[in-house]
């Protein structure tokens, strides 16, 4: 960095990627896009590495639909670089497009063409051969477990069963990167873990996966890192790893309430009143490090309080989000 001259410092943003990773993941620098006068990304840099799943969080309007549309080569950043895979979307856009795999919040057009042939025009226009497309369509049919309606219209789906169909899609050409918006929305539990299952699998193959959600407590068992965004910016980059740590509220149950809240009144820790409260024998507690909280359960347990569970509050990402300046548009 000290050699650099003062030209190299130009565009900021993630730092430079010993390792060569940035090839095949994502990288974004300081990419602003507008409409007319509404500026739906502000100023965003970030990183989506190979082999992780990254989260994009942000609310309502924060411009997390402006940028994947940008990372799949559907819309042009007015200012900023993108990479995906090693190609700018716009100047080498066939390229980062048979990298990038993109699943839409809402599926829109092609319903009027069965599962199967939604895939299959995919596979043709990624030209995949036909045979081998159809036997691709058939393998993502059934992983996402649309095979028994593999000939109806598309248009028959419920919207759960929608997002499955754009999830197969957006894998039919083995992309590198897989752009995901609002995955899960509509999903019902069972579809979620299957969703979260298969895009740890896909990760644990090397590819770079992005997915953006408002819905915090789908992503804290799905994702290693998270990107913050907030009003068309990036705020804050984390690994789930360091939110976890950094975990202060934690909400303690014992078979007797009571019991509880009377050793911990003895021992000097305050009970933290919480107006969103689950129920009344759920007790919250703030705790300043992972060893007061480990130190803590210990010494419960050594003095026969019956506790049933000790955890985090609730879930990291959403702890470190409520704690971020952010606003819905
Ligand atoms: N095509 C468009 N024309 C005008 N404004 C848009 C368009 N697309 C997005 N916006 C605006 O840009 C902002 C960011 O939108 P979006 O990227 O969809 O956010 P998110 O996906 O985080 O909810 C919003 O204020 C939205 O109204
Ligand atoms: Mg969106």
């Amino acid at each position: 960095m000290t050699s650099s001259s003062p030209g190299d410092l130009a565009v900021d943003g993630p730092p430079p990627d010993p390792d060569g990773a940035d090839d095949l993941g994502v990288v974004v620098r300081g990419v602003r896009r507008t409409f007319d006068l509404v500026v739906a990304v502000d100023r965003m840099d970030l990183r989506v590495p190979p082999g992780q799943v990254t989260a994009l969080v942000g609310p309502n309007g924060s411009g997390k639909t402006t940028l994947m549309l940008m990372l799949a080569g559907l819309l042009a950043p007015d200012s900023g670089t993108i990479t995906v895979a090693g190609a700018d979307p716009v100047t080498r856009s066939s390229a980062a497009r048979a990298a990038v795999g993109w699943m839409p919040d809402v599926l829109g057009q092609w319903e009027t063409l069965t599962c199967r042939e939604v895939l299959t025009t995919f596979a043709d226009a990624y030209r995949i051969p036909a045979a081998q497309g159809r036997a691709r369509a058939a393998e993502l049919l059934d992983e996402v477990h649309l095979t028994e309606l593999a000939d109806s219209p598309a248009r028959v789906l419920s919207r759960g069963q929608k997002q499955r169909l754009g999830l197969a899609r957006a894998l039919v050409h083995d992309p590198q990167v897989l752009l995901l918006d609002e995955p899960a929305s509509g999903l019902d539990p069972r579809s979620r873990v299957d969703l979260r299952v298969l895009l740890r699998r896909l990760a644990a193959q090397g590819k770079a996966v992005l997915v953006s959600s408002h819905v915090l407590s789908e992503l804290d068992d799905l994702a290693d890192g998270a990107v913050f965004v907030s009003r068309g910016r990036t705020v804050d980059a984390r690994t789930v790893a360091e939110m976890t740590l950094s975990t202060r509220r934690w909400q303690l149950v014992a078979l007797d309430p009571d019991h509880l809240r009377t050793w911990l009144r003895d021992h000097g820790v305050a009970e933290v009143a919480d107006p969103a409260a689950v129920r009344p024998d759920h007790v919250l507690v703030e705790l300043p490090t992972p060893e007061a909280a480990a130190a803590l359960l210990r010494d419960l347990v050594r003095d026969g309080v019956p506790m049933v569970s000790q955890a985090p509050a609730s879930g990291a990402l959403e702890q470190v989000y409520l704690g971020l300046e952010s606003e819905r548009r």
